[in-house]
């Protein structure tokens, strides 16, 4: 047994919360294994951590780049008692802690980019996934898939990356105990998840979301699909769709896509 999966078996322990915790030195993703054990007969709050993902997978079917020893990926499995409209913004609440987590260990201010890219110095240091199925009993479910940079150096990835990439090490110049961010997010996720599903979703959370978000009245490109759309960001909105004045001075809620500011 490495000393990661015996650290978080032991120190994991201490969260009542959690139903179970898989733990793969290896795997495919772990968001793709939430996938399949939801369809057999899965508890919510069972989390799935992997050292390593052969094929992680990001937004907009994009890989997500899963180094060994380094980062953290894991995925938690949830079934939430909340209208289905506030189901996607589980994503926006996910970043925020997200947030909240790497502010805590590095004392560094983190920016959101919508709907859930943490970012520092323009770059890219957490990515969130959301997917949704209903389990063995139809009822729905959400995996909320996350990755974190956590101990790697940006040199090493891969060459698209290195611009676009940064991590906890590379900010503060020091390493982080994987365990202890882990429980520490886990923690504060339970905390303000049950928060965000008993206070009706996104407005509960969204003065601290809008304290961190960098789009505000800035001139956005997205792409929706097939479709770009241009406008300036105007606003969050209740679902957590992102609210853009089109150039025709309409106003477009906007549910998912790639935003890039032009
Ligand atoms: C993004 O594109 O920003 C989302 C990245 C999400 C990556 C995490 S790593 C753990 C979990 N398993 C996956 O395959 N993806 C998510």
């Amino acid at each position: 047994m490495s000393s990661y999966e015996h650290e978080l078996k032991q120190r994991l322990a201490s969260l009542n919360f959690l139903k179970k915790v898989i733990y793969y030195p290896s795997i495919e993703s772990t968001n793709t294994l939430a996938y399949e054990l939801v369809q057999k007969d899965f508890e919510e709050w069972t989390v799935i951590i992997a050292d390593t993902q052969s094929r992680g997978k990001g937004r907009q079917n994009r890989n997500w780049y899963s180094p060994p020893n380094v980062n953290i990926y894991t995925s938690i499995i949830l079934n939430p008692d909340i209208s289905y409209k506030h189901i996607p913004s589980i994503s926006l609440l996910t970043g925020l802690v997200v947030a909240f987590t790497i502010e805590h260990f590095t004392n560094i201010q983190t920016i959101l980019k919508w709907p859930n890219d943490v970012l520092v110095n323009e770059k890219k240091i957490s990515g969130v996934l959301l997917e949704l199925l209903n389990n063995s009993h139809d009822m729905l479910t959400v995996i909320v898939g996350i990755g974190i940079n956590v101990n790697s150096d940006i040199k090493s990835y891969p060459n698209q990356l290195l611009n676009l990439a940064t991590s906890m090490m590379m900010l503060a110049n020091k390493t982080f105990d994987r365990v202890e961010i882990l429980l520490y997010f886990y923690s504060l996720f339970y905390k303000w998840y049950n928060y965000y599903c008993t206070n009706g979703g996104f407005n509960s959370i969204k003065d601290r979301y809008m304290q961190r978000f960098g789009m505000l009245n800035k001139y956005v490109s997205i792409m929706n699909r097939e479709e770009k759309i241009d406008g300036i960001v105007k606003d969050i909105d209740e679902y957590g769709r992102l609210v853009l004045k089109l150039d025709n001075g309409r106003l477009l809620s906007i549910s998912s896509g790639d935003v890039h500011i032009i």
